[in-house]
């Protein structure tokens, strides 16, 4: 059974100490990656014990049980988590980026979402959180489906080139684009991917947190670009393993490129 707090009914997990420092340092942590109080660590150990080896649902399940019962850490969730998966199948998704694996909680529900045949490759800055997130899937028996490289897209190119040559991106071959990292780099990055043309149309991007910790000029770069370049639903749901405070998903659907005005037109 889960030992959760409630106020009025509501799931308030994050009134323990472990979650309210996690609220507190939210924004700083999603750019830096790590609580360092050996919350990560101690997931990997509940995974190993609590799921079966090769059983993917058994291990999403388990890193929900964690969150609520031991420590609230910044997976995705798995009320946002149905958002995720819902929108990996709107994709039809074979070919799947993600920015910001932290350990591996959204790697697996896109995976799994995506079926057997699809492959996902995950950028993550924090070299830990990338050998914790490798060893959890791992766990699950996705390894063959999932890459996880450490680095970031701003590193002059080379994480870049690794995303080309170890994952095979090129123009037009993504279909669904995950982004939950620096919440201030949400903007450049998906510029980035852009100018390198890898969404195919009609690819769904998916961003978290537009809400909390937030991200308004996301925000605001895709209600400008409305009808034109995206098409884009609000998602509404909760922060992470709670239900008091409201969070935002956006979900945009890549029109493609408009031919610009030609001389003469
Ligand atoms: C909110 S967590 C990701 C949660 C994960 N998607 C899930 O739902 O299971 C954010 C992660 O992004 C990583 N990160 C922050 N800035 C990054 C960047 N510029 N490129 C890649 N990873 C980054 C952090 O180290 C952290 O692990």
């Amino acid at each position: 059974m889960r030992s959760l707090l409630e106020i009025g009914g509501r799931r308030a997990p994050f009134l323990r100490r472990s979650a309210l420092r996690l609220a507190l340092a939210a924004r700083r942590m999603s750019r830096e990656g790590r609580v360092d109080d050996g919350r990560e660590e101690a997931l990997l150990d509940f995974v190993r014990k609590h799921a079966a080896l090769g059983d993917v649902d058994a291990t999403i399940e388990a890193i929900d049980r964690f969150c609520y019962e031991r420590a609230v850490m910044m997976n995705v969730g798995d009320e946002k988590g149905l958002i995720l998966d819902r929108a990996v199948a709107r994709a039809r998704t074979q070919s799947a980026l993600e920015l910001g694996t932290y350990c591996g909680y959204s790697a697996l529900r896109i995976i799994r979402a995506a079926g057997a045949t699809a492959h996902l490759c995950s950028i993550e800055r924090s070299p830990a959180n990338a050998a914790i997130a490798r060893a959890i899937i791992d766990h699950a028996g996705r390894s063959e489906q999932v890459t996880v490289l450490e680095g970031s897209l701003e590193d002059r190119g080379a994480t870049i080139s690794r995303l080309q040559v170890e994952c095979g991106l090129a123009p037009g071959c993504l279909d669904f684009l995950f982004i939950d990292h620096d919440k201030a780099a949400y903007v450049s990055d998906l510029e980035r991917i852009l100018q390198l043309g890898w969404l195919r149309r009609g690819a769904i991007v998916l961003a978290d947190n537009v809400r909390v910790p937030g991200a308004p000029a996301y925000r605001s770069y895709m209600r400008a670009r409305e009808g034109m370049q995206f098409a884009t639903i609000e998602r509404r749901a909760h922060l992470e393993y709670q239900t008091l405070i409201r969070d935002l998903m956006l979900e945009s659907e890549y029109l493609g490129e408009r031919e610009g005005p030609r001389s003469g037109d």
